[in-house]
């Protein structure tokens, strides 16, 4: 008896040990500009739902802000494109994001204004331009080209 309960526990133990790594992975593997992007994400999507409905509550404005302070931070981090490349190049394509990410900014820093004096039709299409900078953003700057 007490042998099948060894044999259980060491069962149960190699599954942790196997099952363990590949569920925690996701979480680990993801640099830095991911773990950014996925806090820009989560409150863009959350916003896009309070837009489709025109109802902005007080929750908007800190969402918009999470969003302004991540982009800042995704801004100054490798991406695998820029890490392809070496020498001109490389600055080059830097340049280009930095520029593009700080358009973003930009209009998220609008969108802030626009929700604080409650220009509901100024917001809701702000946040659907949001789109446009994500797909061009990623074409030219993730490996997917534009698929994330
Ligand atoms: C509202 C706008 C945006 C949203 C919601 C968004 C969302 C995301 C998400 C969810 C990821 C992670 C994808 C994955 O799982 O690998 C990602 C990655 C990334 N995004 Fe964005 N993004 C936005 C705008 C932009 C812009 C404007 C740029 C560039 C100017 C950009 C550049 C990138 C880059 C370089 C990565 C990393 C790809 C990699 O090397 O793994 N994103 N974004």
């Amino acid at each position: 008896m007490n042998k099948m309960y060894v044999r259980f526990a060491l069962s149960i133990l190699l599954a942790a040990m196997l099952i363990g790594p590949v569920i925690a992975k996701d979480d680990h593997d993801d640099s830095p500009i991911v773990k950014h992007m996925e806090r820009v994400a989560s409150n863009y999507k959350k916003l896009r739902r309070q837009a489709r409905r025109m109802k902005f509550d007080d929750t908007s404005v800190k969402m918009v802000a999470q969003m302004q302070i991540h982009v800042i931070g995704a801004m100054h981090e490798n991406f695998e494109v820029a890490e392809k490349l070496s020498g001109k190049e490389k600055k080059l394509m830097i340049l280009n994001f930095r520029k593009d990410m700080s358009k973003l900014v930009k209009k998220l820093l609008d969108l802030e204004i626009a929700l604080l004096e409650d220009r509901k039709a100024d917001a809701k299409r702000m946040i659907g331009e949001l789109a446009k900078h994500k797909s061009d953003g990623h074409e030219k700057y993730t490996e997917e080209g534009g698929e994330s």
